[in-house]
């Protein structure tokens, strides 16, 4: 989080990729913390099993099914949580994948536009979908997940275009690589909206 700081009101979170690991991690400790909970991911049973988890224990839960790499699946997303829980206030983009680990020239037609899809646009329709929605009300949060295989690559690791889709990310990124982070903050800032980012 930017301003390093915890919202110490309960919020609404859509956590994408909410269903298991990273982002599983994140939505449990959200609504851990009294914020109510979106989880959004393309495996919608195993977030409604989280989501039904969550109820249980808190603050409110649910589930929506996405597929980041869907613009118009993203914009559903916002939409749902916003109907469901009367607005939002945090985005974690979270959902990415790691694709096949092989050199460029063995990798499958496709995997590039997958990786690309999934890992950088996701992030852009995001932010896009909510940063209306968050400037009119004036308090936003936007936590995007990066790797440090977009800083250093990590050609053993995981297939080449992970290590250059993640880097969107990071705020110190080569400048072809900086992404969508850096050029949002100024965008906002010209808008002379409060920062959101
Ligand atoms: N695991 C690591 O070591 C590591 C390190 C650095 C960064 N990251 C980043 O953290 C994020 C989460 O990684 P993780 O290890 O928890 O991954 P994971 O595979 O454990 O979880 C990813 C989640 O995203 C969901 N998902 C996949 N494609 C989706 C799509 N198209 N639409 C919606 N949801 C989708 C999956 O169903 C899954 O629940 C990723 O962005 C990854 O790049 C992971």
């Amino acid at each position: 989080m930017v301003d390093q700081d915890v919202p110490t009101v309960p919020r609404v979170a859509i956590v994408t990729g909410g269903a298991s690991g990273i982002g599983e991690a994140i939505a449990r400790q959200l609504h851990g913390n009294g914020h109510e909970v979106v989880v959004a991911d393309v495996r919608h049973s195993a977030a409604a099993v989280l989501a039904e988890t969550l109820r249980r224990t808190g603050a409110r839960a649910s589930a929506v099914e996405v597929d980041v790499s869907s613009e118009a699946s993203v914009r559903r997303m916002v939409a749902e949580a916003i109907d469901r829980h009367g607005h939002v206030d945090i985005i974690v983009n979270n959902a990415g994948i790691a694709g096949r680990s092989a050199p460029s020239w063995e990798l499958p037609d496709g995997e590039w536009e997958k990786v690309i899809a999934i890992d950088l646009s996701s992030v852009y329709y995001g932010c896009r979908a909510v940063i209306p929605h968050m400037v009119e009300r004036r308090w936003g949060r936007i936590v995007n997940i990066a790797s440090i295989a977009g800083k250093e690559g990590n050609p053993n690791a995981v297939g080449p275009v992970y290590c250059l889709a993640p880097s969107r990310r990071r705020r110190r990124a080569s400048a072809a690589r900086r992404g969508w982070s850096c050029p949002i903050r100024g965008q906002l800032t010209a808008t002379k909206a409060r920062r959101i980012s």
